[in-house]
């Protein structure tokens, strides 16, 4: 299969919706809006060094899309909400080992507080914990990412600690928080 070509009609690939978004595979027809929708607050949070190049997000949608296929470690979605639909966002599942995984997400600047964050990160949870072998999902959030630590708890997620440094690549205090 070619790498934008869609996953549609692998078994591996889930649908996942909740009546409000919709969780897909992205496709490299994504990567102009996946693009434009990163801004300064995303670069913030997960420490970009510099902003993103479309080459930069065409190699990270190639090997998302290599890991759907090849069934790797990484479940990553794009999150579509509205009728049109549009791409607002993006939640992943990364297997980290021992039966766990980490789960991390951004939402576009425009489409944020509209509960599609906490939306997103539900339904990738459910179907990690429901499709997959995965017992436990952890989210390793900046402490001062107020944000982020709000969708983490609106998830069902509970607040276990300081996280510890070899479960980050980002610099700061960070902390771990766990479902179930
Ligand atoms: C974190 C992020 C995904 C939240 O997405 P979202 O769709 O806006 O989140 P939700 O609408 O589900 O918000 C859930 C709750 O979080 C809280 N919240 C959201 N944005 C907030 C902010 N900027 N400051 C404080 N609390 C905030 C609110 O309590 C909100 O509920 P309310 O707005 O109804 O009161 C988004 O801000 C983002 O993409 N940030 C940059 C990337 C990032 O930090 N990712 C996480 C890395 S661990």
């Amino acid at each position: 299969m070619a790498d934008d070509a869609p996953p549609g009609g692998d078994p591996s690939v889930p649908t996942l919706e909740d009546g409000v978004i919709r969780l897909r595979p992205l496709t490299l027809a994504d990567a102009d809006a996946w693009l434009e929708g990163e801004d300064d607050v995303i670069r913030r949070w997960f420490q970009f060094p510099r902003p993103s190049t479309r080459a930069d997000v065409s190699a990270a949608i190639e090997s998302w899309a290599r890991s759907w296929r090849e069934g790797g470690r990484v479940r990553h979605f794009g999150i579509e909400a509205g009728a049109s639909p549009t791409l607002v966002g993006g939640v992943e599942v990364r297997d980290r080992g021992e039966g766990s995984a980490y789960v991390s997400y951004l939402i576009f600047a425009p489409h944020r507080r509209r509960g599609h964050g906490s939306r997103a990160v539900r339904l990738a949870a459910l179907h990690a914990l429901q499709d997959t072998p995965v017992t436990r999902l952890v989210i390793i959030v900046d402490e001062d990412n107020q944000a982020s630590r709000a969708v983490a708890e609106a998830a069902g997620f509970r607040l276990e600690g300081l996280a510890e440094a070899w479960e980050h690549v980002e610099l700061g205090s960070m902390l771990r928080y766990v479902r179930p």
